[in-house]
């Protein structure tokens, strides 16, 4: 967005509306609308409610200090993170509860209750420390989805020491670059992880990181895949033999509410990864409050985010939210088409799965994959469904919600970002009428708006930048070490007290708000910005589409030409008349103006390890470029493909 068009034409119109079921609004966690006016009237008090959920050491003396572009949550409150997972619920007679079921890739399993964890947690805890890890200490984490990354996340966290994890299919190059950044002290990885039936060498991956990392001290190795690796005596420690003979007791340091729990590097599109920072009370109150209220948390719910605690994601809603709220969760270590493509669905029936949340590119997977698959499987302990990452195309929410979700789940789509720490935008499932392909509204005390060039609130109907005008309990304080660069992105184009998220999006009639992704993906064919978003949504609203990325190339005619990339389900065949076809669904769906140029099938879209589509890499394909960084790339090798394929794409119009 660099011209002064005031708006994103939002022209993609979705009428379906599903309101709540009456036999989930009934007995729902919130179920009374004024909910909304109370926190809108006071957010403070909202807040500070849900912050008196926990237990603090002292109390807060302000709830809130506000000096733009700083804030402060709960200040001169003390408390400590591992407690409020653990230890109060154990004090409360709830350690028998299981805090997670898990699943091994090979198919091992784990029950792990409260005060087995907590147990788990005190002796890493006590561990860390007699390798000198102090309050303030950096500790890195460099392991696959087993228990024991929950297990050090929360070690950390009892003593005060900032955890960074690196998600475990990044590569040596990528972790040296955050431990470097962190400065951290400790590294803690395991021989390997499994990942379809394979050895991920965790291990030799960080030998090779941490020959260039001058700071770290101790390497912590977890036995998991039993497989070779170099061990440099005095520098490395076996995890077993370190917690072998510690306490299961172990005194947590108290923390200041504005304490770092821990940092979490984004990748972002370009540049250097940010160390996007969160605290301990403000993060802790919030996570637990939107896990809560979003997911309806009832004692006996078996809650299953199916992200890596490598994403932020995980951090909120594996760890911290739901342990906070002593629920039980499950984890799964390995893919989902391991060793079948049902593999999921079967976990949901084994531990009786009654929430589950995931990410839009899952389920168009999934939908791919075909109903067989779910169908294997007896999925009626589903109750409500979750997604989160990507703006979800309105035909995959239908799908996930019928073939998943049995027609009576709602799906909450959820909002938020790294720096957000926790969901902002996001129905409330047992009072809000659901629109397949909108986030619908701000959570109560968070105060959202769309905005034009020059900073005015764009009316409903309308397209722009989504930006958060008052501060919420769990938003990063700053990037690690860069304060300006974090001001500068975030809190500068429209003043110190706007945020501004980098995504665009529109609010319909209703004051609904439908993500429209990444600025970066707004597009400006002849005068109209295009969401590429809407273009992919009504590509996959054709039958024979499975999967689409819609990028924008220079043209002479139309300022940037629109070219998708297509990936058809399996039986249809790439060809000009399927291109025309598809153009014309294009058109009928959305009008004219967005009908591609240029449609390029191919067999599969490069993506992120975190599943997001590299628009950056498909654009240098549409520009005829050579191709950018591919390393972050979880199929590197279809970038090749999808260029042979565009040199032979079907003649534009
Ligand atoms: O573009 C938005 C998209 O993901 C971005 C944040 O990515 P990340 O920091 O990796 O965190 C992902 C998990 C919270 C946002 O700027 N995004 C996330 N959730 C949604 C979404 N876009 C549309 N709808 C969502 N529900």
């Amino acid at each position: 967005m660099t011209d002064a068009q005031p708006h994103i034409d939002a022209l993609l119109q979705e009428e379906r509306v599903f309101p709540p079921p009456s036999s989930f609004a009934e007995g729902a966690v919130v179920s009374d609308p004024a909910i909304y006016e109370r926190a809108a009237e006071d957010p403070e008090a909202f807040w500070a409610e849900q912050a008196g959920r926990l237990e603090w050491n002292r109390p807060w003396d302000a709830v809130m200090e506000w000096r733009p572009p700083f804030v402060k949550w709960f200040v001169g409150g003390t408390l400590n993170a591992s407690v409020n997972c653990l230890d109060r619920h154990v004090a409360a007679g709830g350690g028998d509860k299981v805090a997670y079921h898990w699943e091994g890739e090979p198919g091992d399993t784990r029950t792990i209750t409260y005060r087995e964890l907590l147990e788990e947690v005190c002796r890493l805890a006590n561990g860390l420390r007699s390798l000198g890890v102090r309050k303030g200490d950096r500790v890195n984490i460099y392991l696959g989805m087993v228990p024991e990354l929950p297990i050090a996340m929360l070690a950390c966290a009892r003593i005060g020491a900032p955890h960074s994890v690196v998600f475990g299919g990044f590569s040596a190059d990528s972790l040296r670059d955050r431990i470097n950044d962190a400065e951290a002290k400790v590294l803690i990885t395991a021989d390997g992880a499994w990942r379809r039936g394979q050895v991920v060498p965790l291990k030799a991956n960080a030998d090779e990181a941490v020959a260039e990392c001058p700071s770290i001290e101790h390497v912590i190795t977890l036995r998991r895949c039993e497989n070779e690796h170099a061990f440099t005596p005095g520098r490395d420690v076996w995890y077993h033999d370190l917690v072998a003979d510690q306490s299961t007791e172990c005194v947590p340091a108290e923390m200041d509410a504005e304490d770092i729990l821990y940092l979490l590097y984004t990748s972002g599109t370009t540049g250097k990864p940010k160390g996007i920072t969160h605290t301990t009370g403000g993060y802790l109150t919030q996570v637990a409050a939107t896990h809560r209220m979003i997911f309806d948390i009832k004692d006996d719910d078996v809650f299953w985010c199916a992200a890596d605690c490598g994403w932020v994601t995980g951090h909120s809603y594996i760890v911290y939210g739901p342990l906070t709220n002593h629920t039980t969760g499950v984890m799964y270590e390995g893919a989902p088409d391991w060793p079948d493509k049902d593999r999921w669905w079967s976990i949901v029936e084994t531990y009786r799965a009654t929430i589950l949340y995931t990410a839009p590119t899952a389920i168009r997977a999934f939908m791919r994959w075909g109903t067989e698959f779910p169908g294997k499987h007896d999925l009626s302990s589903i109750r409500l469904l979750g997604s989160v990452g990507e703006p979800i195309n309105p035909e995959a929410w239908v799908w996930y919600w019928k073939v998943i979700g049995g027609e009576r789940a709602p799906v909450v789509d959820t909002w938020w970002q790294t720096e957000t720490g926790a969901i902002l935008i996001t129905p409330l499932p047992g009072i809000t009428d659901l629109k397949p392909g909108s986030a619908t509204v701000p959570f109560p005390g968070i105060q959202a708006d769309i905005v034009d060039e020059q900073g005015d609130s764009v009316p409903l109907g309308g397209g722009g930048y989504l930006v958060l005008t008052r501060p919420w309990p769990a938003i990063s304080r700053t990037i690690w070490g860069d304060t300006d660069r974090y001001v500068e992105t975030y809190l500068s184009k429209f003043g110190p007290e706007v945020y501004v998220a980098g995504d665009g999006a529109k609010r319909d009639g209703d004051g609904y708000f439908w993500l429209l992704g990444r600025i970066d993906d707004v597009m400006n064919v002849a005068g109209h910005r295009l969401s590429t978003f809407e273009i992919e949504s009504a590509l996959v609203d054709d039958e024979k589409v499975a999967e689409a990325a819609v990028v924008s190339r220079p043209d002479d005619l139309v300022g940037e030409a629109i070219v998708a990339f297509v990936t058809l389900k399996s039986g249809y065949e790439g060809d000009d008349a399927m291109a025309a076809d598809l153009r014309e669904h294009v058109a009928t769906k959305i009008g004219k103006i967005a009908r591609p140029h240029g449609i390029i099938f191919t067999a599969d879209l490069p993506k992120t390890r975190s599943g997001k589509i590299m628009r950056r890499l498909l654009r240098d394909v549409a520009h005829g470029r050579e191709l950018g960084d591919v390393t972050t790339l979880a199929n590197a090798e279809v970038v090749e493909q999808i260029r042979e394929m565009s040199e032979s794409a079907p003649a534009e119009e």
